[in-house]
């Protein structure tokens, strides 16, 4: 994320070790009004292992009786103590709240408060603070681009939730090949995510359009309303390396290349102003940032390739770097991918991804406002909403939770898993305000074989496996699900917490090749797409469940196509 022009010299001035530095960020007069806050933050004094900060909140929004300030950090910081205010830190999160005696904050008053703290390395400033939840120092209006004294970036100028009141882009390279397919016609108008997933794509392939071409497209879309155009951004070193079917074309080291050869050009493309009034959605690399903490270390469902991607630091650098460039544009929006119920859902990996996210969403010069929110289920399988069963229930004298097919999750879907973790981030440090995305493509689940009720009370198995939407054999199945179907059209702020459900991959687009074949995308071959494999740690050596005949990842499959329509639910009419 970047700054303004007083804090990037002030933030050099420190890097050089002068201490007493200031960082004002007191932006232009003329847009003061429009400024709800601003934050004056002061280091005082700065030795090898410490300093002491001075910081002035000015309140430009409404009289409050209690108030506090929020910032993070992109190093090592650590508030020691505090006065004139209670300065608490979780993980990079600095929280300061007011003291019982000076809670009072008229419109147009200013309080200050300090602290100690510790840190090594450099001392990085701050790029973004809050006042209960609202940034400071940047014009609330729908301003211009940011340039220097203009004030940053930052969430000022985007929406709370950009699919409220909006259309969204359908891509017609899909809709083309989905119109083309008996019934087709009757999906073919959906919006569905656009993947930049190689550094080809910025230019365009063989049947699908370029980056600009795509933005061109969707402002002829647009009209005179709002449009989401949805962006898939996934290209990272070593990219997938708990599976081969989406193996990229960076290798493990490569992440200079995939700063300047994908997100640089990608970041360019995004802020041409031709494209400003355009509501751009980024879901931020799907997959990585989960492996890294089931796939590695001492568990039995580590990878070589991830340990390799975990010890080398390019997945959070990658999504670090994507954030920061992409969060700077005013309107662009990043979602960083959470994985869904069946992966991140157990109590191991649930907090522990929380924060995981946070670390990656303050390296390479991002902030927690570059990340407007998260998507689950992308180009999953995962139930939206199991309505047979629940953890909370005891059958046979079992708790659901112990059911084989629950396995100790504590959710059973993708709605439940949304909303608890979107709670979870936010106490990891991310704003209070950011909205979920649920990929619904692909998780129906309808069609005959769809339950109508609970299961058999028998035991606690019959009892879930009777009921369950899901009918894969094993949740930690992923590929070219059979029995799949479409599930509930993209709609906008569909329950509490969810910014929309969405469909980001695309119907009909494989998840990999259910045999060997020689390409040119630096796609494997995952036996997970086989269905005759017997599985492996990660499925809990289950078989598949893949369909087969299967081309490369994301190519089109005409089978699978057809079965999600058939399967669809909601039905289609
Ligand atoms: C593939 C991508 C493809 C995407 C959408 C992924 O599994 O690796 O190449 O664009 O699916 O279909």
């Amino acid at each position: 994320m970047s700054r303004s022009r007083t804090a990037m010299l002030a933030a050099l001035a420190l890097v050089a070790g002068a201490s007493g530095t200031a960082l004002a960020m007191v932006p232009d007069a003329g847009s003061i009004a429009a400024i709800p806050c601003t934050v004056d933050y002061q280091v005082q004094n700065q030795w090898s292992t410490g300093f002491t900060a001075n910081v002035t909140v000015t309140n430009n929004s409404a009289a409050k009786s209690s108030w506090a300030v929020k910032w993070s950090y992109g190093g090592n910081q650590q508030v020691t103590s505090g006065w004139n205010a209670k300065v608490t830190q979780a993980g990079t999160a600095v929280t300061a709240a007011n003291e019982t005696y000076n809670g009072s904050l008229p419109t147009g008053g200013s309080v200050s408060f300090g602290f100690q703290a510790s840190y090594s390395g450099s001392n990085a400033l701050p790029a973004t603070f809050t006042l209960d939840g609202v940034t400071c120092n940047v014009d609330s209006g729908t301003g211009g681009p940011t340039g220097p004294g203009t004030p940053g970036p930052g969430t000022g100028t985007k929406v709370d939730n950009p699919y409220a009141g909006a259309k969204v882009y359908v891509n017609p390279d899909w809709a083309a090949k989905a119109a083309a397919e008996t019934g087709g016609s009757r999906i073919s108008n959906q919006p569905t995510g656009v993947w930049m997933d190689r550094i080809a794509a910025i230019n365009g392939t063989t049947g699908a359009r370029g980056l600009r071409a795509h933005l061109d497209t969707a402002l002829t879309q647009k009209g005179s309303g709002e449009l989401v155009v949805q962006l898939v951004i996934y290209d990272l070193p070593g990219r997938d390396c708990a599976a081969l079917a989406s193996n990229g074309e960076l290798g493990p080291t490569e992440i200079d290349k995939y700063k300047t050869q994908f997100i640089d050009p990608i970041a360019a493309i995004l802020a041409d102003p031709k494209y400003a009034s355009l509501r751009i959605v980024n879901t931020i690399e799907i997959d990585s940032l989960p492996n890294l903490i089931t796939n590695t270390g001492s568990r039995a469902t580590a990878t070589p390739q991830c340990d390799t991607m975990k010890a080398n630091g390019n997945y959070v650098k990658g999504v670090g770097y994507a954030l920061n460039k992409l969060g700077d544009i005013p309107n662009v929006y990043n979602y960083i991918d959470a994985g869904h119920h069946g992966w991140l859902g157990w109590d191991d990996n649930f907090a522990p991804s929380a924060q995981l996210f946070a670390q990656a969403a303050t390296a390479e010069g991002a902030t927690v406002d570059d990340v407007h929110g998260f998507i689950t289920n992308t180009a999953n399988y995962s139930a939206l909403k199991e309505n047979n069963f629940s953890i909370n229930e005891t059958i046979a004298g079992k708790s659901v939770r112990e059911s084989k097919w629950v396995d100790w999750n504590r959710y059973t879907d993708e709605l439940s898993y949304a909303q608890a973790f979107r709670t979870q981030l936010v106490s990891a440090g991310f704003r209070s305000t950011i909205g979920m995305l649920i990929d619904t493509s692909r998780n129906g689940w309808g069609g005959s074989a769809r339950p109508a009720g609970p299961g058999a009370q028998t035991s606690v198995d019959t009892y879930v496996d009777g009921g369950r939407y899901d009918r894969r054999i094993h949740v930690g199945n992923w590929c070219n699900q059979s029995g799949a179907g479409l599930g509930e059209r993209p709609k906008a702020a569909p329950a509490a917490g969810i910014d929309a459900y969405v469909w980001m991959k695309p119907p009909g687009e494989s998840d990999g090749s259910s045999s060997a074949i020689p390409n040119d995308e630096g796609k494997g071959f995952d036996r997970m797409c086989d269905p005759t494999y017997t599985g492996n740690p990660r499925n809990n050596n289950n078989m598949s469940g893949a369909l087969g005949n299967a081309p490369l990842s994301g190519h089109w499959f005409s089978a699978q196509f057809q079965q999600l329509m058939q399967n669809a639910y909601p039905p289609l009419s």
